[in-house]
């Protein structure tokens, strides 16, 4: 049973052992917010990380290889198609982060926002952006094809506490200089209900995995508990025939 259960428990013990001395993951913000960008744009990444006294580098990746600098910020002056793709960045003490995407678009009006999925209560912020920053005006907000907002200035849409109605496919539209029609491709936002997901573990898996060591553990004694009793009882029926046996060649 022992050499059954080591290489589990083993696991077991191993994991505990690195979660308790793990630091957190490292993270990438962006400097502005947007994860969308316009070719041109200025973009800053930054690494949130942990270091130690004698390493201070910052490693940074960029879809999956290294790239040169080592500060804990990678600046783009002016975003080109190739800077699109994932990032990570790792420091001496936080393994490597999440990834985060960036796409940079040559368009001339960008529908940007603080987020694309959204909790019901959440802020919505949605931003129409034009190429190199261009003077925009009468600029209109579209959410499945109806106007939900118009400003003459440009302006951002915000919706300060989201609704599931909110989900929905939204673009902007503006006139760009003093007459240049321009619209946006259209991005779906996505606002979550409130959810009590049915599959989500009640229990870390750990736990559930003792859970099943214990029970199998239990049923197995059980077993071998039953089988022992069983064993006795016939052994003390049979005694007891013997005794009987006894008793009447006695008598
Ligand atoms: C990378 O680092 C070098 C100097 O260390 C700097 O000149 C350059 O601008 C940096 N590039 C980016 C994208 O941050
Ligand atoms: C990174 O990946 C993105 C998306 O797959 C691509 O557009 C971009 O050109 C890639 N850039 C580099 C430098 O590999
Ligand atoms: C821009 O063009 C659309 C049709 O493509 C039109 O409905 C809209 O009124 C135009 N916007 C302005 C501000 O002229």
């Amino acid at each position: 049973m022992w050499q059954m259960l080591s290489p589990t428990a083993l696991l077991l013990l191993v994991s505990a052992g690195t979660r308790a001395e793990d630091h957190p993951k490292a993270k990438v913000t962006l400097d502005p917010q947007w994860n969308r960008v316009l070719k041109d744009d200025e973009v800053v990444l930054r690494c949130q990380g942990s270091y130690s006294s004698e390493d201070h580098f910052t490693q940074w990746f960029h879809n999956g290889t290294v790239i040169e600098n080592q500060s804990s910020s990678y600046s783009i002056a002016a975003a080109r198609v190739e800077d699109s793709g994932v990032y990570q960045c790792k420091t001496a003490l936080s393994p490597l982060s999440d990834p985060v995407q960036l796409e940079v678009h040559t368009d001339w009006l960008l529908l940007q926002a603080s987020r694309w999925v959204y909790e019901e209560g959440d802020p919505i912020v949605l931003r129409c952006h034009s190429w190199k920053n261009k003077h925009v005006h009468k600029v209109q907000y579209f959410k499945d094809g109806r106007g939900r907002k118009f400003s003459y200035q440009n302006s951002e849409f915000h919706i300060p506490k989201a609704r599931q109605e909110d989900s929905g496919s939204y673009f902007c539209r503006a006139l760009i200089g003093p007459s240049r029609n321009e619209s946006s491709k259209a991005m779906n936002v996505i606002v979550k209900g409130p959810t009590i997901p049915p599959d989500s573990p009640l229990f870390p898996s750990w736990i559930q995995v003792t859970f099943c060591l214990v029970m199998g553990l239990l049923f197995a004694v059980d077993t071998g508990l039953y089988v022992s009793v069983q064993r006795d009882l016939r052994n003390s029926m049979r005694d007891q025939k013997n005794v009987k046996v006894t008793w009447s060649r006695g008598s």
